[in-house]
């Protein structure tokens, strides 16, 4: 998350992460699903103007940085706008802001946008709006809001995260990672993608590719990747696998984020992720960015 001011407003980048690892331990009695994954944050971002207005309203209006936002809430039901109204309602703060979203990350893809964007809320309407909220208490506030926010809070390069992921332990991550990543023309629903999940005996651990990080060890890394919800998301959305099929066939092996519908393979540099890029630009598979872990 990276901050600037810009006369009354501050301007906020929010990053999307990638999930290098995802196993599903389990589902609990509160119908949500115990997690062990490993987020990166990565170099594309939404930005967001924050304004402070005197009056308790959050008009925010919604801007394509080239993405389709059709399907991004415009009023009160986006996460942007809980968000801010949940920070004025837990500190009491009778302000409000107006704000400007200009969405690049795509919806609907596992690249946690939605995520980012109310969680670099949280912390800019605290900055902006002096309510002088501790980090652990807008964690509680993140939780109530999602089970990813708490990963964009922190702002860390690499964090293992449990729990509903909301239990976020940031480690080291030794090399810049590169990444090729494509998002299908359809997106997927997170909660359908859950439902869709069927227990499996062997639980994999995230041990051995956190090892891989604080190595700086990229083989390893790319070796581990994992995410326990690619077959319910494959059996959604059809275009998951052709995507995973377009990533090895230029040469990577394919993996998808959190649950889908985006995919995504590693490259051992800047230069050879620019080429695989181009091809799958050539394939059609889907929008194609080259990126890096960032924070
Ligand atoms: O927490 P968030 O709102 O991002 O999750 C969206 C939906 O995904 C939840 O309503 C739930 O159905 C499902 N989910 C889950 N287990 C998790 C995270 C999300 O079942 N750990």
């Amino acid at each position: 998350m990276r901050f600037r001011r810009q006369g009354p407003s501050l301007v906020v980048d929010a990053p999307a992460k990638l999930n290098l690892f995802l196993e599903v331990c389990g589902k609990r009695p509160d119908g949500y699903h115990e997690l062990e994954t490993v987020m990166v944050s990565i170099g594309l971002f939404d930005t967001l103007r924050f304004t402070p207005l005197p009056d308790g309203r959050f008009p925010l209006r919604v801007l394509s940085g080239g993405v389709e936002t059709a399907c991004v809430p415009a009023g009160d039901d986006n996460l942007v706008v809980l968000a801010a109204r949940l920070l004025a309602t837990a500190t009491g703060c009778r302000q409000g802001a107006q704000i400007e979203l200009v969405k690049r990350i795509p919806a609907a893809s596992g690249l946690g946008g939605g995520s980012s964007d109310a969680a670099a809320t949280l912390v800019a309407l605290n900055r902006l709006w002096q309510t002088g909220l501790a980090p652990r208490e807008l964690h509680l506030l993140a939780a109530q809001l999602g089970s990813d926010l708490n990963f964009f809070l922190g702002s860390p390069l690499l964090a293992v995260c449990r729990g509903r992921g909301e239990y976020v332990e940031p480690r080291p991550l030794l090399r810049r990672l590169h990444f090729v990543i494509v998002r299908p023309p359809s997106g997927l629903s997170t909660a359908e993608v859950f439902r869709e999940w069927r227990p499996h005996t062997v639980r994999r651990s995230a041990a051995d590719l956190l090892d891989g990080a604080a190595q700086g060890d990229c083989t390893t890394i790319s070796r581990q990747l994992f995410n326990a919800l690619t077959a319910p998301a494959e059996r959604l959305n059809p275009d998951v696998a052709r995507t995973l099929r377009a990533l090895e066939r230029v040469g990577g092996s394919g993996q998808m984020t959190g649950s889908g519908s985006a995919c995504f393979s590693m490259a051992i540099s800047r230069r050879q992720a620019r080429v695989v890029g181009a091809r799958l630009r050539q394939l059609r598979a889907g929008r194609v960015w080259v990126v890096e872990s960032c924070s």
